[in-house]
């Protein structure tokens, strides 16, 4: 046994989706461990039919599949303080896989303690980053647990192996996926593409590729306004109907996906510092984004601002690399959650050809003022005080004139 634990399990859970990594986990784990197995396929809104992965979950010797629908906790629990915290992967990312990867993690755990599990797997590769999300997460809930990582064990070593075992064990492949000449992970909030044929950075992802958005080609011609309803950071409807978090989402996708928005495309860090080529499709994302700061930059005091961008970083740095039940990000979590507690209002956005544009914002909690703010008159601000306070921070430019100072 070369698992972390050097323990032989009684009965493993395995993360399953149905593509070829976690079927071939599947019939390995068995031949090689010889034990009760449940596959457990989490229900992130990725679309596609569970009943099929189910099916073949136990075509392929699962003892038990369970199937469960985490999409509404996806969204209040994981998506919507990520996005409370506006974060950003390196200027960019907006993370739809990374925040996946905890709650099907935390999800695990909860089914490995139904049914008296001993051991839980995933079929994520030994380079990437999934891996380390699962495994992170594992540790911080459950640290006794037995963690089975197939790729870091088994004698394959690429895809073609897996494929040639696959042909050899009668694993049948869903041929749409199993073409589809890269890799691709899909739930409520994004479609990530990455792999094969994406991966020279200088070329264009080949026509008809990407499937969640409209080509900015195919969008239409009329722009369309949107309005994104906020209570305390969370969105809460769209254009005048209250909605669920998997609801506002689900409807912000649709919109999205029309006008072609939250497409990108980037070079990014890996954890283990590998540089990789990525596009992503966040059409919700993208909206919430824009409309989030839109409510926020009217409420939120100045200074308490702008440390929380200068703390946004971090957080996304945590969130990526898999730390999200780390005390750390629970404590940043704390402090941007306790700024959003009058975050209320509205947001209006226009969007056109895969464009967003922020045209409105209001608050009952605003601290826009335009008493302060106007070139008129005003009984608020005496502008008498602005020459105190300029002569007070200037001292030290006097000061090292007077000392003949050469640093300017
Ligand atoms: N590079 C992205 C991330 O680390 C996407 C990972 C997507 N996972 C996958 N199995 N294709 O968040």
């Amino acid at each position: 046994m070369s698992n972390r634990n050097n323990v032989a399990p009684r009965h493993i859970v395995l993360a399953f989706s149905g593509g070829l990594d976690t079927s071939v986990a599947l019939v390995w784990l068995k031949e090689r461990y010889r034990c009760r197995l449940t596959a457990f396929i989490a229900d992130l809104g990725q679309g596609e039919e569970l009943d099929v992965a189910a099916r073949k979950a136990e075509k392929l010797g699962a003892d038990e599949v369970r199937v469960v629908d985490l999409r509404e906790e996806f969204a209040r629990d994981y998506a919507f303080p990520m996005y409370r915290a506006d974060a950003l992967y390196e200027g960019q990312y907006l993370m739809g896989s990374s925040i996946g990867r905890p709650l099907i993690a935390a999800a695990q755990l909860r089914i490995a303690e139904e049914v008296g599990a001993d051991a839980v797997a995933h079929g994520a590769t030994g380079k990437g980053n999934d891996q380390i999300r699962f495994e992170m997460t594992f540790a911080a809930l459950r640290p006794d647990i037995t963690v089975i990582s197939p790729w870091r064990e088994w004698e394959f070593a690429s895809r073609t192996d897996l494929l040639a075992f696959a042909g050899r064990n009668g694993i049948e492949l869903d041929l749409s996926s199993g073409e589809r000449p890269y890799s691709i992970d899909s739930n409520l909030l994004h479609t990530s593409y990455e792999g094969e044929v994406l991966e020279d950075p200088a070329l264009p992802a080949p026509a008809g590729l990407l499937f969640r958005v409209n080509d900015v080609a195919d969008t239409p011609a009329e722009p369309e306004t949107v309005e994104i309803h906020f209570q305390s950071g969370n969105p809460v409807g769209v254009n005048g109907t209250p909605l669920s978090a998997t609801g506002v989402l689900e409807t912000l996708d649709a919109i999205g996906r029309r006008h072609g928005i939250g497409r990108l495309d980037i070079v990014e860090n890996r954890i283990f510092g590998m540089k990789t080529r990525n596009i992503y499709e966040a059409p919700s994302g993208a909206l919430l984004w824009h409309a989030h700061r839109a409510v926020q930059s009217l409420v939120l005091d100045p200074e308490v601002a702008q440390l929380k961008e200068e703390l946004m970083p971090r957080y996304a740095a945590l969130v990526y690399r898999g730390l999200w039940f780390a005390p750390e990000r629970l404590m940043l979590q704390a402090a941007i959650d306790f700024s959003q507690q009058d975050v209320t209002g509205d947001a209006v956005l226009r969007v056109h050809h895969g464009g967003v544009q922020v045209v409105g914002r209001r608050s009952p909690h605003s601290r826009y003022d335009v008493a302060f703010a106007t070139f008129e008159a005003d009984d608020v601000f005496d502008q008498r005080d602005s020459s105190g306070w300029l002569r007070v921070s200037t001292v030290r430019f006097r000061a090292g004139r007077r000392a003949g100072a050469v640093d300017r």
